[in-house]
């Protein structure tokens, strides 16, 4: 993948709940950027919802369908223009991912919060219908803690609990201008 050395691109990353789609879709519009929900193309390049996809075709299914995803995204994106892409959950977690967005001299800023502060904003039935790993309480802790080390390979990391949007928004935009991203290729 060629990469325009001004284009900057932004990967949010964090657990279900965190923010991520709310928050690109902010930090996007103060950059001019275009705004990318990776679960939202997924859905709309297989016709199905995620929770489709997870009940007919499984979780492993679902994972290569993201990172086909996502590698495409990036290489329609290779000849530049400044993207915010909210990633799934779990899109991060995959190490087949992690080297896409390198390769893609991307900036990760991890969305950080507690796991009762997830609880909250995800065990609702409108969440249980909509993300498939949120349905049992006792396997969304165990995940949240299984991910952990992996989330924090990040660059950046923000706070989002007890603050607004434009607040989180504030703080990731100030970690890019004090920033430039590593080009590669
Ligand atoms: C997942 C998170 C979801 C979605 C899918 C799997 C995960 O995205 O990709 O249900 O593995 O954590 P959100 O984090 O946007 O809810």
């Amino acid at each position: 993948m060629a990469q325009a050395e001004s284009t900057r691109r932004v990967f949010l990353i964090g657990f279900m709940g965190a923010g991520k789609t709310t928050v690109g879709r902010e930090l996007a519009r103060r950059r001019r950027a275009r705004f990318v929900d990776l679960d939202d193309l997924i859905e709309q390049r297989e016709g199905q919802t995620i929770a489709q996809i997870f009940a007919s075709a499984g979780e492993q299914a679902f994972r290569r369908i993201e990172s086909a995803v996502l590698l495409s995204l990036l290489q329609e994106n290779a000849g530049g223009g400044d993207l915010v892409v909210a990633l799934g959950g779990g899109a991060f977690i995959q190490p087949e991912n992690r080297k896409t967005i390198k390769r893609a001299a991307g900036t990760t800023v991890l969305l950080q919060a507690s796991l009762s502060e997830l609880q909250r904003r995800c065990q609702n039935d409108e969440s249980r219908r909509i993300r498939p790993l949120a349905k049992e309480r006792d396997r969304f802790a165990e995940l949240f803690a299984s991910r952990q080390a992996l989330y924090e390979l990040a660059e950046f990391h923000v706070a989002t609990e007890n603050r607004s949007i434009e607040q989180v928004v504030n703080a990731i935009q100030e970690i890019l201008s004090a920033t430039r991203p590593e080009v590669k290729q």
